[in-house]
């Protein structure tokens, strides 16, 4: 027997094969099993995959509950569409298996306790795909940010633009509020939980607005656009612009000021550089594309391995993560009330 964690995924959709190929890239890991919506469409994905992947020996499993139950799988990933996310992340936390789960990790608060519940009663390790945190440019800024090259932060921004249409899969399910809920839920979770890695600090307020355009020609039944600005514990004030129906290359630009300096992307202005006479230019990877290949899940998937395997709790964990995605469901509540929510006060209800 293999001394390899092995893995399922379930969803063999878009997303799925990056997690494949990231959970074979790692030293830990082995893929062995998938199922989807239907076994045929777990066979065309793992024949896809196979250009490029070794699909040796992986079994389709007709249904998920067979997958769960079969003891060579340790590690499940979620890939299916949102709403299927807390089920079957309860059931693999209850049937004892690691979970790496997609975001947006629910779409309610409800769901996303239950979650937090299952996996701290099964005390099993656990992943979400908030992976721009293992994207070089980040993690420039966030490096820059913690040797203090701009000194306090006082102001943190940071926008998702990226029109989600029929040319991909998921956008049938996107469209609807009951699988793709809101531009923050959709995709701009992303660029929220962003604002909120390099603000440092906990959210207490937020207030926002969401609107669809006139012709809201990609047919969104939820407003595809959201603004919202945060209010932070340690005084940090943030933005955060969420657009889905956006025409224009991928852009997801951030800003941040401290009282020592300023970050625009990979460039920065710093206090601490003398003789500095313009914007310096941090050569690295940008975070410049809505394609799941240019992804770094790769990061995300060995985080979770080192943690499984060294007993450690991932920083996205479903406890971390969850901090994220309070402030998503909070910023929605905000922009169907209009009025600004007390973060505290809206989980305590
Ligand atoms: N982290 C990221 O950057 C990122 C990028 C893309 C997608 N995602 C997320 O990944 C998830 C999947 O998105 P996608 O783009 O791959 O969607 P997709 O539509 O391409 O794939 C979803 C798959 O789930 C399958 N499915 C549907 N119902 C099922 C069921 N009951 N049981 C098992 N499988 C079922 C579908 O048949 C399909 O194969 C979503 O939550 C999405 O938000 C995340």
């Amino acid at each position: 027997m293999s001394d390899k964690y092995g893995v399922g995924i379930v969803g063999m959709g878009w997303v799925s094969g990056e997690h494949f190929k990231a959970y074979s890239n790692n030293e830990h890991a082995q893929v062995r099993g998938v199922c989807s919506l239907t076994v045929d469409e777990s066979k065309a994905k793992l024949a896809e995959l196979s250009a490029t992947q070794c699909t040796e020996g992986v079994e389709v499993f007709a249904t998920y509950e067979e997958m769960l139950a079969c003891p060579e799988i340790q590690i499940v990933s979620v890939c299916s569409p949102p709403s299927l996310h807390p089920a079957q992340a309860i059931a693999a936390a209850r049937a004892g298996k690691h979970v790496c789960i997609e975001k947006p990790l629910a779409l309610n608060l409800a769901n996303l306790r239950r979650i937090q519940q299952a996996v701290d009663e099964a005390g099993v390790k656990t992943i979400v795909s908030l992976e721009c945190h293992y994207n070089p440019e980040v993690q420039v800024i966030k490096s820059l940010l913690d040797q203090g090259m701009i000194g306090e932060v006082f102001q943190c921004e940071a926008d998702y633009y990226h029109g989600i249409g029929p040319w991909y899969a998921q956008w049938s399910w996107n469209i609807t509020p009951q699988e793709g809920g809101s531009s923050y839920l959709s995709a701009g979770c992303h660029a929220l939980d962003a604002v909120r890695y390099f603000a440092g600090s906990r959210v207490t307020e937020v207030s926002a607005f969401a609107n669809t355009s006139r012709s809201n020609n990609l047919k969104y039944q939820y407003p595809p656009n959201t603004v919202c600005i945060l209010k932070f514990e340690n005084g940090v004030i943030g933005k955060c612009a969420s657009s889905i129906e956006y025409i224009g290359p991928y852009y997801f630009p951030i800003t941040i000021n401290g009282d020592a300096g300023h970050i625009r992307n990979n460039q920065l202005w710093s206090n601490k550089i003398k003789g500095q006479q313009g914007m310096a230019t941090i050569p690295t990877i940008m975070l410049d594309s809505g394609d799941v290949t240019h992804h770094p899940f790769q990061g995300e998937m060995d985080e979770l391995l080192d943690c499984i395997v060294n007993d450690k709790e991932s920083h996205l964990s479903v406890n971390n993560a969850a901090k994220t995605f309070e402030v998503v469901y909070a910023a929605d509540q905000s922009a169907k009330e209009g009025r600004t929510i007390r973060i505290e006060e809206f989980l305590a209800k």
